[in-house]
């Protein structure tokens, strides 16, 4: 697990409550905002994006990790998911295995009421699939 400050780690929060603001979830109604924290301290987000051919929906986890690997990065060290849910927001699967390739250690999960966990990708995926 990577160490944050506490700042840092609120940084993540507001910047994924922040592009939660903007997912486009029309069908779901679920919005989720990420946000992450690449090695050179850049920081990025990314939200839910649907569509009317459901499955074609891109989470906001993956939508943040591609938007960092667009622009160039390809260690990413910490990374945030915000969403309305009960308790702090679980990641898919598909996303766990998205973090797995580019090295993100720590994962804050996080909701809308201030609940937050923090946890590792190790946790959420062991054994995951690497060539
Ligand atoms: N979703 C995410 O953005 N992240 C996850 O980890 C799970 C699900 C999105 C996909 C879809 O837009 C909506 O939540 C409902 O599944």
């Amino acid at each position: 697990m990577t160490n944050l400050t506490l700042e840092e780690k609120q940084e993540l929060i507001r910047m994924a409550l922040a592009a939660r603001e903007k997912a486009y979830a029309p069908y779901s109604n679920f919005m989720v905002g990420a946000a992450l924290r690449a090695e050179d301290g850049r920081i990025f987000t990314g939200c839910n994006v649907e569509n009317a051919s459901y499955g074609l929906c891109v989470c906001g986890e993956r939508n943040a990790i591609f938007h960092a690997a667009c622009a160039g990065e390809r260690v990413m060290t910490e990374l945030c998911v915000v969403a309305d849910t009960s308790g702090p927001v679980s990641p898919c699967g598909a996303c766990r295995q998205v973090m797995r390739e580019f090295g993100i250690q720590t994962v804050i999960l996080a909701n809308m009421k201030g609940d937050f966990k923090i946890t590792t990708v190790e946790e959420l995926l062991p054994y995951g699939f690497e060539l």
